[in-house]
């Protein structure tokens, strides 16, 4: 599995989104995480496609749009048409789960689910078959710089052991540093989310490569 890092503009600087996203792309992130809350599911608000449309055009990164809103079937393709490549939705706020992924993926970018700390990865596993990734959440969604939460580990673990979760990407989002990544590595992960562990670092390339290397590490032994 390719590890990889998406570090979260959440902790950037938005009156510098621009530079801080050019800067963090240079310092090796392979994936840009970007995180879209409503006040309603989360209690926050961050940013909407407008925002996305204007990094788009001085970035390369792969764009991956963790929506922390209800009724994201609303939105998601305003954020594909801004230059979203994953749209990643919560489990807790879709009735149709299967139609929501079915409608992502007719839009030409991947789907993820993600889960809450209090739901459980049994009301996913029937739709892994059919997703390109899965974020297991090891904080409470709505702010960064919280503590990581070790007993979601268990839930990568089932994902993993799952018959369609061999190969599917896992992400982890929340609380995620040097030492975190590892344990969030041996359990499975291998898309790691990282925004105070990156924005608030003196070196973003530091931080980056400090928490890759962390994972890598923990998975080769
Ligand atoms: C929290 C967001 C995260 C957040 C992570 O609801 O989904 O992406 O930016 O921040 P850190 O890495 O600081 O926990
Ligand atoms: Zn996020």
């Amino acid at each position: 599995m390719m590890i990889k890092i998406s570090p979260s503009i959440l902790s950037a600087d938005f009156g510098a989104l621009r530079e801080d996203v050019i800067k963090v792309e240079k310092a090796g992130a392979h994936w840009l995480h970007i995180d879209i809350m409503d006040g309603h599911f989360v209690p926050n608000l961050t940013m909407g496609p407008d925002v996305v449309k204007s990094i788009r055009k001085d970035s390369k990164l792969f764009f991956d749009c963790h929506l922390m809103i209800d009724n994201p079937e609303k939105y998601a393709e305003k954020f594909v048409n801004a230059g979203a490549e994953l749209i990643c939705f919560h489990a807790e706020c879709v009735d149709d789960i299967d139609a929501l992924i079915d409608k992502i993926h007719s839009l030409g970018v991947k789907a993820a689910i993600a889960i809450k700390q209090k739901t459980s990865e049994e009301c996913i596993l029937p739709y892994l078959h059919k997703l390109d990734m899965v974020l297991v959440m090891s904080v409470e969604p709505g702010f960064g710089g919280q503590k990581f939460m070790p007993e979601v580990l268990d839930k990568v673990r089932n994902i993993r052991a799952h018959k369609d979760g061999k190969n599917i990407d896992i992400q982890m989002d929340g609380g995620i540093n040097e030492e975190t990544a590892a344990h969030a590595a041996e359990a499975g992960v291998n898309i790691f989310v990282a925004g105070s562990a990156v924005f608030n670092a003196p070196s973003y390339e530091e931080a980056i490569s400090k928490i890759l290397k962390s994972a890598e590490d923990a998975i080769n032994g």
